[in-house]
């Protein structure tokens, strides 16, 4: 196959590509990539030289350029990645997130339906679902929860969950979509709530936990989601959605608790800060069908997962580093300015 994975070169993109290429020598991967201030090319650094590798970089909301790499390509499979992914940001600026969330799937449809692509796979979100109260432990989302986006980035995606659904029924294009919970593992940009936590507790910096802490996030490392992108894109029904989650739910607490106890830091470095605007209580994935129709196990739990993360983040301080040194000290002065209370 000649898949195209957009957005490979993010966090979880880039374990999908290096899963792809390492697994199906006979597959041709290549990663398309604007590389904003979230790809990077370091984490594809593995790879890089392999012959079944190549990387394209351009924008998913670019007609003329998508339409002309399909032409040149003839991709059998395309697995979109490519998003704007941070709520917090979405709060800033939701336009960014209208242009490549909404309208780059779209663009990416229009090329899959000109060229009749076998295969389209829309990598979504359990934040699509809204959130669940904190005192019903009892309920989970599952495929048939209506779609209830609480934030510009959740809108965005359930937005685009709509059109390739819509495609599937108008046009009859051939898609599956998933929608997975929290990912935690090497690579994710330290904007999200572990690697921020790790990199500020390692440099004894105050550790900024929205509200009370206790939302709880269903945690699931990177490598279970691709392994399970994979089953679905493979054996997956189309036109299904799948839900992917392994039951890890934790209050970001206990997170962050969790990171200072394994890096031997003390709680005192926790500070309380002002909530994020319209912030989701709780998300919890009910996973039976997936687990059921395609025999999908997660390797991980959130126990070990997370202590194998932390030390990964400790083996590659200058991967980390490369990012701190750049834009992000004015991303993270301009987001947190007023968070303090
Ligand atoms: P990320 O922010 O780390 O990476 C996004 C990648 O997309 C970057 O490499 C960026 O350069 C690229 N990109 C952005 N705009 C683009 C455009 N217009 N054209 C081409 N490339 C563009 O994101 P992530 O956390 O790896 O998430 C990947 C996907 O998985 C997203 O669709 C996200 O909604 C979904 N998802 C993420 C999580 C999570 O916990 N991180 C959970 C469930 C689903
Ligand atoms: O559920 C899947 C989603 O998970 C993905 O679709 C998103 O792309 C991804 O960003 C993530 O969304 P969250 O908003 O849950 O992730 P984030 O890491 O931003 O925050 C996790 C929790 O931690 C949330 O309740 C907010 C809280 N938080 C976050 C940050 C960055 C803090 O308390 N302090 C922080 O500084």
């Amino acid at each position: 196959m000649r898949i195209i994975v957009t957005g490979g070169a993010g966090f979880i993109g880039s374990v999908m590509v290096q899963y792809l290429v390492n697994t199906y020598p006979e597959d041709t991967i290549i990663n398309l990539d604007k590389l904003t201030y979230a790809g990077n090319l370091e984490n594809l650094k593995p790879i890089e030289d392999k012959a079944n590798y190549k990387f394209i970089r351009g924008d998913i909301a670019d007609r003329k350029f998508v339409f002309d790499l399909f032409e040149q390509e003839n991709p059998d499979c395309v697995i979109n990645f490519a998003a704007e992914t941070h709520v917090d940001r979405s709060v800033k600026n939701p336009e960014d997130f209208v242009r490549t969330n909404v309208m780059g799937t779209t663009t990416l449809l229009d090329a899959c339906k000109e060229f009749s692509t076998p295969r389209y796979h829309q990598v979504s979100t359990d934040e699509v679902y809204g959130d669940l109260p904190l005192d019903r432990p009892d309920l989970f989302f599952t495929e048939n929860t209506p779609l209830h986006a609480s934030s510009p980035y959740s809108a965005s995606k359930a937005s685009a969950d709509m059109f390739v659904q819509a495609y599937h029924r108008t046009f009859g294009l051939p898609v599956t979509i998933s929608r997975c919970s929290n990912n935690y593992g090497q690579y994710q940009f330290p904007e999200k709530l572990i690697p921020l936590m790790i990199s500020r507790a390692l440099n004894d910096q105050e550790l900024p936990v929205y509200g009370t802490g206790t939302n709880v996030r269903d945690w699931l490392h990177v490598e279970d989601h691709c392994k399970a992108i994979d089953l679905i894109v493979r054996n997956g029904k189309i036109g299904d959605v799948y839900n992917i989650g392994g039951h890890n739910e934790r209050t970001n607490l206990d997170v962050v608790k969790t990171i200072l106890e394994t890096l031997g830091k003390p709680e005192t470095l926790i500070k309380y800060v002002k909530d994020r605007p319209g912030h989701d209580r709780r998300y919890a994935i009910d996973p039976e069908k997936l687990e059921k129709e395609l025999g999908w196990v997660p390797t991980y739990n959130f126990d070990t997962g997370i202590r194998q993360t932390i030390q990964w983040y400790l083996d590659n301080q200058d991967w980390m580093q490369h990012i701190l040194s750049g834009d992000y000290q004015t991303y993270f002065k301009d987001m947190y300015k007023d968070r303090v209370q």
